[in-house]
């Protein structure tokens, strides 16, 4: 990892978060991003729905809303990657400004609202891209929303699925962004069994052959009540819903927050949501008997939070908000101090680290 990265990141952290999260993506898509040139510790290797990750690490949705710099981000040492979210139209979002870095608490709270190009523009790169997948070093997965403006939710998510699905490794279906009014209402029993029954149909449809078809899962909430998490849980199971992301941001403020910003409206991401995040991949894990796999993500920055997910149930682990504190040179050590963890602890994989916390 070089220096430099590290050097400019006081650098950026001098423009507003979106100025400065606009001028790293374009830095990344010129070839000017880090690289993590350590090859991971076997110990690190994991398979997860029949793909190999080299590590469990992923970026979580929302840094690379275009699916512009997949590639980088993998070179930079991250084990997988998603980009989104992508709506079917493109939208302006809500009005600047949207996102805050709230320094003090080592959060972040974002109302993007789903900016973005739309379909066409994020089809065509992972179209290109997927033609010169074999240089591909980890999973690539597509993390699907719906236009503000759409009243049938599950269209949209059958829109972006059927573009989307050739060209892809996994599906998320993002039904949790507390910032488009209303989405976060299919998480409720019937409206998520619909949206699902209509979303395994589009996903069959563009992919035929089943033994071709990337999983798909579903990314939820982390302020869902006791019997909506059941209900969740029991749908998923029903369904045959291949995975879940646990969890989006947070609309709570937990008291302990001190940065001025906290009281700005929207999701609040990093630090403070790590032991709500951390309470719900248990819960998830329990409810579904550990048969579901769950990318665990919500305020991960250290190799021990990684852990701790996964004990708790987390087969695979996201973060985006401590990088924006820490810079790319936290991907490297996270997996770094993974390794030592579940070497100390005698376990010879990720997977046999899955919900060991759970026992006993
Ligand atoms: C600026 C910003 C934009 C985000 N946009 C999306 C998004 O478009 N889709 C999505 O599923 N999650 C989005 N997220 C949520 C993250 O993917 C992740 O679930 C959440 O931030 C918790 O992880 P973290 O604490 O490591 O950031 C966004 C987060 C941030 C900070």
């Amino acid at each position: 990892m070089t220096d430099i990265h590290s050097f400019l990141l006081p650098v950026l952290r001098l423009f507003p978060p979106e100025a400065a999260h606009r001028a790293t993506i374009r830095a990344l898509s010129w070839g000017m991003g880090p690289r993590d040139r350590t090859a991971d510790d076997p110990v690190l290797a994991t398979s997860v729905w029949g793909l190999d990750f080299r590590n469990p690490i992923g970026l979580s949705a929302g840094f690379d809303k275009g699916a512009e710099v997949p590639d980088a981000m993998l070179a930079a040492g991250f084990g997988f990657v998603e980009a989104g979210t992508v709506t079917p139209l493109p939208q302006p979002g809500n009005p600047k400004p949207r996102m805050f870095r709230l320094s003090a608490d080592k959060a972040a709270i974002n109302r993007l609202g789903f900016n973005g190009t739309g379909l066409a523009p994020y089809v065509d790169r992972i179209s290109k891209r997927a033609k010169r997948a074999a240089a591909s070093r980890g999973p690539f997965g597509a993390n699907i929303g719906k236009n503000k403006v759409t009243e049938d939710g599950a269209a949209d998510y059958e829109i972006g699925i059927e573009a989307v699905a050739p060209y892809v490794d996994y599906l998320v279906t993002n039904i949790s962004s507390p910032n488009t009014p209303g989405l976060r209402a299919m998480q409720g029993r019937e409206i998520l069994a619909d949206m699902i029954g209509r979303a395994l149909h589009a996903r069959a449809r563009a992919v035929p052959e089943k033994d071709k078809q990337p999983p798909l899962i579903i990314k939820i909430a982390p302020d869902l009540t006791a019997a909506e998490r059941s209900d969740i849980a029991a749908v998923i199971l029903e369904t045959g819903v291949d995975g879940i992301t646990v969890a989006n941001t947070t609309v709570q403020r937990p008291a302990d927050m001190t940065d001025p910003q906290a009281s700005e409206a929207g999701g609040l991401s990093g630090a403070p949501l790590f032991p709500i995040a951390l309470e719900i991949v248990a819960d998830m894990y329990r409810l579904t008997g550990g048969k579901v796999p769950i990318i665990g993500c919500g305020g991960v920055a250290s190799g021990a939070d990684a852990y701790a997910m996964i004990r708790a149930g987390a087969s695979l682990v996201q973060l985006y908000t401590a990088l924006v504190f820490r810079g790319p040179a936290l991907i490297p050590r996270i997996k770094q101090d993974l390794v030592d963890l579940l070497r100390r602890d005698g376990f010879s994989s990720v997977a046999n680290a899955v919900g060991t916390g759970q026992e006993g």
